[in-house]
């Protein structure tokens, strides 16, 4: 049981249970939170000075204290004391040691209520900005290999059997565009968090008369919250944050899960680099893509995370209560998770070998010029649904005959269909049946070029909104 002076004392007759301090605790994992609790304190003692609430040289001499409190956490020599409940004692425990009494001027007009909200809302906007950043970095990673291989022919799966042969580069970008997507996500949960909480005290506001706009100005807020109790209660933007994450996280785990089967001696379309592989302890040929596995089971946890979160919010009455103390660990976890996996996916994406010979030959097979035939019949008149029998039947013949379609004559397709004409084997030419696809969006090589260009622009749009902000 520590002696440290509770700032309740008054209140009390008698002191605490050690476990109950113990559990209560929140410090080990609000600590993190160190350099956004101390930002928005001097933000604070300036606004209480310039107000006439605290004098200024008093102010000048807490604003001086945090500087000096920030700086030993940074260098490590700063001593947590175990009997500090959370990040917001710890800090105003040491500025007291340093400043004397005045230091306990600090609180006035303020909760920690409210600041909780805003250490945690500073320590949101930090990390969506990082979130963006790495994101950033895979997205340019993808679209960088897409472009180095811009020709290249892969067979294209549904239901995870072949369908249709694709560009290499169109798979590749279909990443980028879902990461562009999360990262509309992340700008979101920014946003969301970019209101100022400070000033909403405990739950009703606050005697003194504060200047909050002047707090969010100094902080880099684009606005100040309209409701004290909404304010202290509002955990959206940790939401947010970590709906954006497992959202993330799991077009990951898809990338990853493809990483995995393309590397297996059954596909054989890429080579993990050893970098991004492991050995096995008894079997000496295996190389096993440990890493993409460990993104693809991370999802768990931050799915856990999202799901935790939301459960920990659910009925919670008006405004602040303890259960909102475990909201941090849920939405920190998430964003740790994210943003490791997300280097790791750029490690692996980035050293890759793709075997494009392997790809092309697998583009072959599965008689995926099956639809291109059935487009030539429907082309010349016949309606789809029968030009979908006649080949079907051709499927089923080559299938039957050991064949693929490209093996086939101009003669068996004639005799499967008068209205098949000589010019019909270019509908099963591999190359062709890619550059047919002409649609927007399509796979066809100059549609892919485009959209090479488009994800690059896009990328470009949230490299600018991320270096507009973190200039601030
Ligand atoms: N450690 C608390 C948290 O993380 C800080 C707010 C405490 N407020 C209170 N009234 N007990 O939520």
């Amino acid at each position: 049981m520590s002696n440290a002076k509770k700032p309740w004392g008054g209140r009390f007759e008698s002191s605490g249970d050690a476990f109950a301090e113990e559990f209560g605790a929140s410090l080990p994992v609000d600590k993190r939170m160190a350099e956004q609790d101390i930002r928005g304190s001097i933000a604070h003692a300036r606004m209480l000075a310039a107000q006439g609430i605290v004098p200024v040289d008093e102010a000048t001499a807490i604003v001086e204290g945090l500087l000096q409190v920030r700086a030993e956490i940074e260098s490590g020599s700063f001593v947590f004391d175990t009997a500090d409940e959370d990040i917001h004692m710890a800090v105003e425990r040491r500025l007291t040691s340093i400043v004397g009494n005045v230091g306990g001027k600090l609180h006035t007009a303020r909760s920690r209520n409210d600041q909780v909200a805003l250490d945690a809302r500073l320590y949101a906007k930090d990390a969506t900005l990082r979130l963006v950043g790495a994101g950033n970095a895979l997205r340019a990673t993808l679209i960088e290999r897409a472009g180095e291989h811009m020709g290249a022919v892969m067979p294209g799966y549904t239901h995870l059997q072949k369908a249709q042969p694709v560009l290499l580069s169109h798979h590749l970008l279909a990443y980028s565009w879902m990461l562009s997507r999360d990262i509309t996500r992340m700008r979101h949960a920014f946003e969301a968090a970019d209101v100022l909480p400070l000033g909403s005290a405990a739950l009703a506001g606050t005697t003194f008369p504060l200047d909050r706009q002047a707090v969010a100005d100094d902080l880099g807020f684009s606005a100040v919250s309209a409701n004290s109790m909404d304010s202290v209660s509002d955990r959206d933007f940790l939401l947010d944050v970590t709906y954006a994450c497992a959202v993330a996280q799991m077009h990951l785990s898809r990338l990853c899960e493809e990483l995995i089967l393309w590397s297996t001696e059954e596909f054989g379309f890429i080579t993990m680099d050893d970098a991004w592989s492991t050995g096995s302890s008894i079997m000496p040929q295996k190389k096993n893509p440990d890493f993409a596995e460990l993104v693809r089971g991370k999802t768990g946890r931050v799915i856990g995370d999202l799901t935790a979160l939301l459960v920990t919010l659910k009925s919670l009455p008006l405004a602040y209560n303890k259960d909102m103390q475990e909201d941090k660990e849920p939405a920190f976890d998430a964003i740790d998770t994210l943003a490791d996996s997300l280097r790791a996916v750029d490690g692996m994406i980035a050293t890759m070998s793709v075997n494009v010979d392997v790809m092309r030959q697998g583009a072959g097979g599965g008689f995926m010029a099956a639809t291109d035939l059935a487009d030539y019949l429907a082309a010349h008149g016949m309606p789809f649904r029968e030009a979908h029998e006649v080949v079907g039947r051709l499927v089923l013949a080559c299938e039957r005959e050991g064949k693929t379609l490209q093996e086939l004559s101009v003669q068996d397709l004639e005799d499967a269909s008068s209205v098949f004409g000589s010019d019909a084997l270019e509908a099963v030419d591999l190359d062709k049946i890619v550059a047919r696809r002409v649609t927007a969006g399509g796979t066809g090589h100059e549609r892919v070029a485009e959209q090479l260009a488009q994800a690059a622009e896009a990328l470009e749009a949230d490299v600018i909104w991320l270096s507009e902000r973190s200039a601030e």
